[in-house]
């Protein structure tokens, strides 16, 4: 099915499975320790891998002596660059999933030990000798940021910026940082590969099963069709398992070299230097305006660094569309850093960008003393600002913004900083806009009917956590006419049809859409089977129905039951409509006002993002992303080590996300929409935009409750207390 047009009315809008707060349907078995996870299954003969990281950050490996290692008790095999053979690059990595005899990030697999017990291959791991010369590293973006500064990576505008801002009367200047940050992911990445002759099977932790087979083949120069991945339930994602990694590269060579299955799994301070992480940012925000608030003039510069053959962190993305101003320019440049691989990582882009843009919103507000919602609303825009022709599908900025100051009470704030005082805290509101692209990307499924009438989804999308299995169930459940207990979803093999994936908030959308497609599909099938004419037939109550005759589908499907493949294809809508989401946080925090400690106080999200398909689990996503952005604001931060060019803090005692203590009330509202350009399911992203916005939102919260503006983030006690004096 190609999706070229505006949805009309469909047998979604029935919203009788649709739309309700269902519980996951796999929520049972993951409570009850039954679903199983990449590094649970129990798989025969199995043995266990280590991986012995690089120590240093760029140079080369000059000798490697396992003799002690393969000496020591259990040890089986140690696996390194002299004997792994070629190993390829996959699509996306910028460098290999094994070093040697280059270098080329600290922490970078340099070897994996391989014995009959974990504890086993740990120890002989620490037997392993490897002799490196080490080059002169970059590691501090600052530094390589200016030495840069020439090139941009990319750039786009509109008018004349510089004029237009030289000429407003009314201008905020300001540079905002975030840090480098961790996916931190609660499951760990984890891998076991089993040969049979030349299949592989691979369980593994991963979002996007197909890529994962495309790139394992690749790497190992084998054909795709003889790999095969199996992701059945994955403990968090955020972008790190959108491509496999070492522990799956590694596990695959280690059991063909011994002939055994071989497990592969990541220690938690493993993870934040072997894998790949958010590069820090540094962005200036340039915002001219007239003295009634109107923007003139609004440029975003941001920098941020990967290794050699790398991208930027796209940071400067919602600055293209989320304000009107007849001149403007967004210019990524990207600095070479031999730290370990940026990538994508929970809403890469807006997440960060939305962090500056919005707080130099927020002093915009503050020069021109106007209300920082009025400012957002009398700058929203139903066009693409940049291409004035193109219109947003559905934008309803203006609407989440209006709930959210009522719902909010944001009429009771303050507009002088440090006026509400509760005991020693200091107490202020601040609020941001949300902003997160909406993508679609094609995705097939089968959808069969069995002789009892149980319908069965196939596909291999993937549940990160997210609630995948449930709208997908939703979707069949809806379109077929049955109830949600009558669907079996089967999810996240290679063997299946290709989906979507799970990322960059498309899954949900792009994946219903491909089981909606085979659907459809499949009731014209069951109607001719039944010699129903399929555009008279309707399907309700576990029956297919034409004007009041009708048959159980389990008697339509017959002994051998009806299945079918279909895919949904997306046409140019996404180029011809500007497709995004919306949003507004609104955040009352503390400061105390003796030690500068922020504590979050309470929380509000509105959202128009599109039909929301189970508000449930949508709700869910949202208040797991607004926790990860309260971590962006408050407490999350890789501290880079420019001696040798990696993270110093490795775990989740010094790296900090944040706690249930840290995170107070939080409220959740989805306004009533539909979207009829994103999809026929009229349902766009929601899983990232939760993200997007709340980091501003605490830092101009914290601006009102004690007058401090931190521009680096995260806004930590040291900080706010050398502001306040
Ligand atoms: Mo997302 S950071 O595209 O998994």
């Amino acid at each position: 099915m190609k999706f070229t047009q505006a949805a009309g009315a469909n047998p979604t809008d029935a919203m009788r499975v649709l739309g309700h707060p269902t519980d996951r349907i796999e929520g049972p078995l993951k409570v009850s320790g039954r679903a199983t996870y990449a590094a649970e299954f129990a798989v025969p003969g199995m043995v266990h891998g280590f991986v012995v990281g690089t120590t240093i950050a760029t140079g080369r490996i000059m000798a490697i002596d396992a003799s002690d290692a393969l000496a020591a008790p259990g040890v089986l095999a140690v696996v390194t660059h002299e004997n792994a053979g070629t190993i390829g690059i996959g699509d996306d990595h910028k460098v290999p999933m094994l070093a040697g005899p280059k270098v080329d990030q600290l922490g970078q697999a340099a070897a994996l030990v391989v014995a009959d017990s974990f504890e086993a291959a740990r120890a002989a791991a620490r037997l392993v000798r490897i002799d490196y010369a080490g080059d002169e590293g970059a590691f501090e973006l600052a530094q390589a940021a200016r030495a840069g500064a020439d090139k941009p990576f990319r750039s786009n505008g509109h008018g004349d910026f510089d004029a237009a801002f030289a000429d407003a009367p009314v201008q905020v200047d300001a540079t905002y940082t975030t840090p480098d940050h961790a996916h931190a992911m609660m499951e760990p990445y984890a891998s076991i590969a089993s040969w049979d002759g030349d299949r592989l099977t691979l369980q593994t932790a991963n979002q996007m099963v197909d890529w994962a087979a495309r790139d394992m083949a690749k790497i190992l120069d084998m054909p795709k069709d003889k790999v095969r991945i199996v992701a059945h339930h994955i403990g968090g994602g955020f972008g790190g398992k959108l491509w496999v990694r070492a522990d799956a590269v590694l596990s695959a060579i280690a059991a063909r070299q011994v002939g055994r299955p071989v497990k592969v799994v990541l220690t938690r301070p493993q993870m934040f230097n072997n894998t790949t992480h958010r590069s820090s940012t540094i962005q200036r925000l340039r915002l001219g305006a007239d003295r009634e608030g109107r923007l003139q003039a609004i440029a975003h510069d941001s920098w941020s660094g990967d290794l050699p053959g790398g991208g930027p962190e796209g940071a400067g993305a919602q600055t293209r569309q989320l304000y009107a101003a007849p001149n403007r320019q967004v210019v990524e440049w990207l600095a070479e850093l031999n730290l370990p691989e940026s990538s994508a990582m929970r809403a890469p882009g807006e997440a960060v960008g939305m962090m500056a843009i919005e707080a130099a919103m927020d002093e915009l507000a503050e020069t021109l003393t106007i209300d920082p919602v009025d400012l957002r609303i009398l700058n929203d825009t139903q066009v693409d600002p940049e291409k004035p022709e193109r219109r947003f599908s559905h934008r309803d900025l203006i609407g989440c913004l209006r709930e959210g100051a009522e719902r909010f009470g944001w009429s009771a704030r303050s507009t002088t900083p440090g006026q509400r005082r509760d005991g020693r805290w200091l107490v202020g509101m601040g609020m941001a806009a949300a902003y997160r692209g909406n993508m679609v990307l094609k995705s097939a499924a089968r959808v069969g009917i069995a002789g009892d009438g149980r319908v069965t989804v196939t596909t291999d999308m993937t549940d990160i956590g997210t609630g995948s299995y449930t709208i997908l169930a939703q979707t069949a459940a809806e379109i077929l006419g049955v109830e949600l207990d009558q669907v079996t979803v089967r999810l996240g093999e290679s063997d299946f049809p290709i989906s979507a994936g799970s990322g960059g908030q498309f899954g949900a959308n792009s994946s219903t859409a491909g089981v909606y497609a085979a659907c459809v599909t499949l009731c014209e099938k069951v109607a001719e089977a039944v010699g129903f004419e399929p555009t008279n037939a309707r399907f309700a109550d576990g029956r297919v129905w034409s004007g009041n005759k009708s048959v159980a589908l389990g008697e339509a499907a017959g002994g051998a039951g009806i299945e079918v493949e279909d895919r949904i294809e997306f046409g140019d809508l996404t180029k011809k409509f500007v497709q995004a989401t919306f949003g507004a946080h609104f955040v009352e925090v503390g400061v105390d006002a003796d030690t500068g400690e922020v504590r979050v106080r309470r929380m509000l999200g509105v959202f128009a993002a599109g039909r929301i398909l189970n508000p449930k689990a949508a709700r869910s996503q949202i208040l797991g992303a607004m926790t990860m952005a309260v971590g962006a604001a408050l407490t999350e931060e890789l501290v880079v080590d420019p001696r040798f060019g990696g993270f110093i803090n490795h775990d989740l005692a010094e790296y900090h996300v944040p706690t249930h203590a840290d995170i107070p009330h939080q409220e959740v509202v989805f306004l009533d929409e539909e979207d009829p350009l994103s999809s026929p399911m009229k349902a766009k992203g929601v899983g990232e935009l939760g993200i997007c916005g709340v980091g501003a939102a605490v830092a101009n919260a914290v601006y009102n409750a004690c007058g401090v503006r931190v521009r680096e983030y995260p806004i930590t006690l040291d900080k706010v207390l050398a502001g306040l004096g």
